[in-house]
């Protein structure tokens, strides 16, 4: 049994069914040798760019459940989630992944990795270099690293709706060819490519989710076009003005909380290695579509009328240019198939984004 920064337990327990005999399964990665794949006790998760917004998120529920002991790392210092349970179970590494940091934060004891790091949409396509170095070159160097380390890995990378491009269908179902009209959305899909082609050949078990916009955020608005959809919002509700860079309420976008978001990633570490073909890794987590005055709608309900008052509408040409490549609309039955979930309402987004601030 290899030793790494924290012990699986070595009961030899048969792999999953599904898992026997498949290309995918004959990769020997740590949990692979003692035949404990997808074991739901003792996981050891690796999660990049974990001083972020999802990061944070997915450590703090990760770290209320003794079952997960996570590496977090980041370039700035990722702080271990206050309040959770078990917060002995982190250990925090500060790490650049464009300058060599993948070798300081990969063990060879992986079970799981979820990859967050990256520069958004915005930023990326400000800073084309800045863009190209994190959410390519760090990832290729990541994949590298855990092919030569622990291969076979179980990897979970963060895609976006960001891929695709027009032209587009009214509904973007999984036959749909990304066409990004965005450097973020054309790094995502190099990763994307990456990850499949990692998986094809055992390097990793890859899975790509192309996550909807995830609102409503906390914290301050991000360097993504898509940082109004929680601004509109969270400064509301702070008593803050926001800035809606359109001019049209019936714009519509592709929303996921993150509450279900979180439980989609966490459900991403049990499917069955071949629940998606071995080439063809990504999977469209499950939105919902709501218009600009739809938001305003579920502000004015959960917050009250008077919060309204805080949103000013202002185009930003650069940013509405981002926003109308995006699709709108997605066939989700591919993911809620394999037992993903999706939002009831983003009345009840804003709800949870309310009842956290009393936290
Ligand atoms: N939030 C969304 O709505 C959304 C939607 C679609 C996809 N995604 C993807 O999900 C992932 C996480 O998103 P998020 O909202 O938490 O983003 P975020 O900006 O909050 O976090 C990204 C983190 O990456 C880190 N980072 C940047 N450069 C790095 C480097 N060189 N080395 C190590 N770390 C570095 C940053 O410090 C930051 O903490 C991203 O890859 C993003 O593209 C997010």
């Amino acid at each position: 049994m290899q030793q790494g920064l924290f012990e699986h337990d070595a009961r030899p327990l048969e792999p999953p069914e599904q898992l026997r005999g498949s290309a995918i399964a004959e990769s020997p990665c740590a949990s692979m040798e003692e035949g404990l794949l997808l074991r739901p006790a003792d996981m050891h998760v690796l999660i990049t760019g974990a001083a972020g917004f999802i990061g944070q998120l997915l450590a703090k529920e990760l770290l209320n459940d003794s079952t997960y002991k996570l590496i977090l790392t980041d370039i700035v210092n990722p702080p271990i989630p206050a309040g959770v349970k078990y917060p002995e179970n982190a250990k925090a590494i500060t790490a650049d992944l464009v300058q060599g940091g993948c070798e300081a934060v990969v063990e060879s004891t992986l079970d799981a990795v979820y990859a967050f790091h990256g520069i958004m949409s915005s930023g990326s396509e400000a800073n084309f270099e800045l863009g190209m170095t994190v959410n390519v070159d760090a990832t290729h160097a990541l994949l590298e690293t855990l092919r030569k380390k622990c291969p076979g890995v179980r990897v979970i990378y963060s895609s976006s709706q960001a891929v695709y491009g027009q032209p587009l269908p009214k509904v973007v179902t999984d036959d749909v060819i990304p066409t990004p009209e965005s450097s973020y959305g054309a790094e995502k899909i190099i990763c994307e490519t990456l990850v499949n082609d990692y998986t094809r050949r055992g390097f990793i078990t890859g899975f790509t989710l192309r996550f909807p916009t995830i609102a409503v955020r906390p914290g301050k608005p991000s360097a993504a076009a898509s940082s109004f959809l929680s601004s509109m919002i969270r400064e509301p509700l702070n008593g803050e003005l926001a800035i809606i860079p359109l001019e049209d309420r019936s714009f519509e976008s592709w929303i996921c909380s993150p509450r279900i978001l979180v439980q989609n990633l966490i459900l991403t570490l049990s499917l069955p290695a071949d629940a998606v073909p071995p080439h063809i890794r990504q999977i469209n987590v499950p939105g919902i579509c709501v218009t600009i005055q739809e938001m305003m709608d579920a502000l004015g309900k959960v917050g009250g009328k008077e919060k309204l008052a805080f949103l000013k509408e202002q185009e930003d040409p650069v940013i509405k240019k981002i926003l109308h490549s995006w699709p709108t609309r997605f066939d989700n039955s591919q993911a809620l198939r394999l037992g993903f979930v999706r939002d009831d309402s983003f009345e009840q987004a804003v709800q949870d984004f309310k009842d956290s601030l009393q936290q």
